[in-house]
């Protein structure tokens, strides 16, 4: 396949964003972020044969805005980027070196999608024994307290992942909690339904998880798996689960009717509140990343799209009446 021609930057560089961050996830130690989006998309082929699935718009940015935002809500703000060798380029052109949004991103290609564990041992040397968050590039979280809680687990000492009640849940990893209601075991895609709570894309784990990920072995289906790595936390008595309540959305978008439903999901909301939903400039603005003036600067070139309006909106105080 050959490569497709360079479009002009989506985000192009602001001005200078200052020292190098320190991905403080709030509690004072060092937290850093992966994004993983690779993996085949064999489920939206043929829409997915030239470009990957975390690169599809979900209304009306790409999908891999929303994951980014997660991670710079909870603190995060050094984030490595993994995808395909074809995508990578792509990613990269989108979202640059990160000093744009006061960030840090680099990039790092998964040859094959032999599974989510891989992230870590590919990314041992941007890890470099921190604290770091993982977060599928094809997950969307939104609702209350989301940032409270993202901060809590960026901040934890032990590895922290979060159950999400869903209606079906042998599509996920499930986690099978003990009448006392701790955590027993987490189990991949279970043939019969054991929990209702899957295990949603977004994981933090402590400092040494690229070793924990080195003696994962590949399971039946070839992959390394993530739920290995949990259940070695698990045994070691070193695993949190959060339960994200009913206030909270979590959306996949791995099929035709999820990523469709994902891209109505946030257009009703952003209609509604005239709020958008996963937009990583304005994370950055509100987080404090970003000055005005930086966020005027990328928000000029998008304009046309109303994108850019909506930023600008924010620069001029026309949302001065919403909660701080
Ligand atoms: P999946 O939904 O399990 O797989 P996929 O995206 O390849 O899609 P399909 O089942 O349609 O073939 O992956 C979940 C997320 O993790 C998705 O964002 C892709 C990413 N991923 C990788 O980046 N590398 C991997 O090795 C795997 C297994 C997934």
């Amino acid at each position: 396949m050959s490569p497709s021609p360079a479009p002009p930057a989506a985000v192009p560089p602001g001005p200078a964003a200052g020292p190098a961050p320190t991905t403080d996830g709030g509690g004072g130690q060092e937290c850093c972020g992966i994004i993983l989006a690779g993996g085949s998309g064999t489920r939206l082929w043929p829409v997915t044969t030239p470009v990957c699935k975390q690169l599809l718009p979900v209304y009306d940015k790409p999908m891999v805005y929303y994951p980014l935002s997660v991670l710079m809500l909870a603190g995060v703000r050094d984030v490595l980027v993994i995808s395909t060798p074809e995508d990578l380029g792509r990613f990269e052109r989108l979202l640059g070196d990160g000093s744009q949004l006061g960030c840090r991103f680099s990039y790092l290609a998964q040859p094959r999608p032999e599974g989510l564990a891989q992230a870590f041992t590919l990314g041992a040397r941007f890890i470099g024994g921190r604290r770091t968050a993982l977060v599928l590039g094809d997950n969307i979280f939104h609702g209350t307290a989301l940032r409270t809680r993202l901060r809590a687990a960026a901040a934890a000492d032990g590895a922290v992942i979060f159950a999400y009640h869903v209606a079906d849940p042998t599509r996920y990893g499930v986690v099978v909690f003990d009448p006392s209601g701790r955590p027993e075991r987490v189990v991949e895609k279970p043939a019969e339904p054991i929990s209702s709570f899957a295990v949603p894309g977004l994981y933090v784990f402590p400092g040494d998880v690229a070793d924990v990920a080195a003696g994962v072995r590949p399971s039946a289906r070839g992959e390394y798996e993530i739920t290995d790595v949990i259940n070695a936390y698990l045994e070691r008595g070193e695993l949190e689960v959060t339960i994200l309540d009913r206030g909270t959305a979590w959306l996949d978008t791995g099929t035709f009717t999820s990523l469709m439903q994902a891209a109505q999901y946030v257009q009703v909301v952003e209609e509604r509140q005239g709020l958008k939903v996963g937009c990583p400039e304005e994370v950055a603005w509100r987080e404090g990343y970003i000055d005005d003036a930086q966020l005027a600067a990328l928000a000029e070139p998008l304009r046309r799209s109303g994108y850019g309006e909506y930023l600008m909106g924010l620069v001029a105080g026309r949302r001065a009446w919403e909660a701080p």
